[in-house]
């Protein structure tokens, strides 16, 4: 099949497009490298790959990229809320108008699927068990535009395009385009590094997934067009924070867990998520546990493949912050993105 990967140079893409390729599958991976420098695909993509330097809010770009695919895969975007809260408006133009764009963009060549990467945090905070069907529940604007592009989707892609949004647990595990800013990655590099795992209360229950089974539950959807919501993980890789830092301190000879009073203000998700529906349709998706990404993290460091896992370039919101003083990304304000800007305004308020 020939895949399109928009955004398909960063920590989940550039390991979902070795895992496409390595199937049979023709990749072709559009992206802007907002994180990365321009000579960095050769080291990030696998070599029968191809690859576009690209803004995925041009839908002149987007149009050709689409021409002859049979799948357009969406997961360019400012991840995370920290991240978001940098630039309202351009997180809204990168996580919302993008996604439509280039939604109107394979309808109109005709392309047969398209698959959003959303987050389970459009659940933000929820009593009990939280599938599919639950209403979401965003508390911020990362959460907010997920929520958003999963609901208007349907209305630009018309009904010959499949469209399928998969609701990630948050990932861990090693990538070619490596982040250690999220729970895992961030606890165990720096429990290799230092020896210490900073944790600030705890309670808060959090689903997890490696970043391998993505790739593979992405060729699973894309080989049968499954189309619909999906929440991506495994029921038995619910934790709590604590959970998270207690394995660490487990699997890292010598690290400690330094206790601290809880944050919630910080970051308020907290749920636990049934993936039913997934396990029904790909049996046995996502086995990695927590314990095997957390060796794998401690690994990259403990092997000096990362010497100092404080650098910006492991880190989103950092890197944002560098990406925006160089000039790397802006906010457009191109006719599509303020119209599109004007639908979330519409759904959510000005904030
Ligand atoms: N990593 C996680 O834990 C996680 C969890 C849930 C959902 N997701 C979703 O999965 C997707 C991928 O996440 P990731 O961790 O790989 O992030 P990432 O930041 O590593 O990758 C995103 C890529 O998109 C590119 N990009 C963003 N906007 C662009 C634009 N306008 N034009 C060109 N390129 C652009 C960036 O350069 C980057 O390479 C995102 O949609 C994210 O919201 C990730």
């Amino acid at each position: 099949m020939r895949i399109v990967l928009l955004g398909g140079a960063g920590y989940l893409g550039s390991v979902a497009s070795h895992h496409l390729a390595s199937q049979g599958h023709d990749v072709t991976v559009v992206d802007g490298l907002i994180y990365n420098r321009a000579d960095e695909p050769g080291r990030l993509l696998p070599h029968d790959a191809a690859f576009v330097h690209g803004d995925l809010r041009d839908p002149g770009l987007l149009i050709r990229v689409s021409d002859g695919a049979d799948a357009v895969v969406h997961l360019g975007g400012i991840v995370g809320e920290p991240a978001s809260q940098l630039d309202e408006q351009l997180a809204v133009e990168l996580n919302y108008a993008s996604p439509m764009i280039a939604a109107e963009a394979a309808s109109a060549a005709g392309v047969r699927h398209y698959v959003f990467f959303s987050s389970c945090s459009v659940y933000g905070m929820r009593e009990g068990t939280v599938d599919e069907d639950t209403e979401p529940n965003p508390l911020g604007i990362y959460a907010r535009t997920k929520v958003l592009a999963e609901r208007r989707l349907p209305d630009v892609l018309g009904p010959d395009t499949a469209l399928t949004s998969l609701r990630l647990a948050t990932v861990h595990g090693s990538s070619p385009r490596q982040r250690l800013d999220s729970v895992v990655n961030a606890m165990a590099s720096r429990a290799a590094s230092t020896g210490r795992i900073p944790l600030n209360g705890g309670s808060q229950r959090r689903p997890l997934v490696h970043v391998g089974d993505v790739a593979r539950v992405l060729a699973g959807v894309v080989e049968q067009r499954l189309p619909g919501a999906w929440n991506v993980g495994s029921d038995g890789e619910n934790f709590t924070i604590g959970d998270i830092a207690a394995t660490v301190a487990e699997v890292v000879p010598g690290a400690v867990i330094d206790r601290g009073p809880e944050q919630n203000e910080a970051d308020a998700r907290d749920y636990r998520t049934s993936f039913a529906r997934l396990q029904r349709a790909l049996p046995g998706a996502c086995p990695t546990t927590l314990k095997e990404g957390v060796r794998e993290i401690a690994a990259l460091v403990l092997t000096g493949l990362v010497t100092d896992p404080q650098q910006a370039q492991y880190d989103n919101h950092r890197g944002l912050i560098e990406a925006l003083a160089a000039g790397k990304v802006s906010s457009l304000g191109s006719a599509d993105c303020l119209r599109h800007g004007g639908e979330y305004a519409a759904a959510w308020g000005q904030s």
